[in-house]
């Protein structure tokens, strides 16, 4: 079954200070979902927000939050921002060990569960996690910062999750993140992705719908 493409601004492009207009934005050019990025300054070399910020923004959309941990042990959080109103909370296949355990919590909890790589990760190492994911985020750059350029090698990750999903039937969503603009986004799309995240194209643009409806392709 082919689904539509999603498109997910991440705020980290936006002004910290102003996140009500960014959610206003994100409205205004009829993006899908709103995409978090968590960083904690060990598991990546920034730091961003925990979830109180998460559930400040809660009230101020109906869209689907879509909370990107990047972050060393993630099992510690992982209740707290489901309770801040995570909607879909994935997290860093090299940042924990018992990554099985932490997807079972996750939907036990009512959340959707991904689970993300980084460039360095080969795709197989998701293997037995696949039956039970929600959705599978292929970072396109070393996570850490926007604004950087997507590495074209880890669309081949994209192109063996699709085919891998429909071989055995898996139900995961494919997302991508890092680098995604319109000129990169047919690539990507191309190579099978359903969640096309992007920052830094997005927050740029000047008309934020047009640039949603041109990654996005329709
Ligand atoms: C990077 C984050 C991304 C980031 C993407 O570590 O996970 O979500 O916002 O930014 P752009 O689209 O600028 O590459
Ligand atoms: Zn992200």
């Amino acid at each position: 079954m082919k689904r539509k493409t999603l498109y997910a601004p991440s705020l980290l492009s936006a002004d910290f200070s102003n996140l009500h207009d960014a959610v206003e934005r994100i409205h205004a050019s009829e993006a899908d979902w709103i995409h978090l990025d968590v960083m904690d300054g060990r598991f990546v070399p920034n730091i961003t927000f925990g979830p109180k910020v998460v559930a400040d923004l809660r009230p101020l959309s109906t869209l689907p939050l879509d909370v990107h941990l990047m972050i060393t042990e993630p099992e510690r959080y992982a209740e707290e921002f489901i309770s801040a109103g995570a909607d879909y909370l994935t997290f860093h296949l090299e940042a924990t060990v018992h990554a099985h355990r932490l997807v079972q919590k996750i939907k036990e909890r009512g959340a959707k569960a991904g689970v993300s790589i980084v460039p360095s990760t080969p795709v197989w190492m998701l293997e037995e996690l696949m039956p039970e994911l929600d959705l599978i985020l292929i970072m396109t750059v070393n996570p850490g910062f926007g604004g950087q350029s997507l590495i074209p090698r880890c669309l081949e990750k994209v192109r063996y999750l699709k085919q891998a999903a429909q071989r055995d039937s898996h139900d995961y969503l494919i997302a991508v993140d890092g680098g995604v603009n319109r000129n990169t986004a047919d690539a990507v799309r191309r190579a099978g992705a359903d969640v096309l995240i992007s920052g830094s194209a997005f927050f740029k643009a000047s008309d934020p719908r047009e640039e949603v409806r041109r990654v996005r392709g329709y």
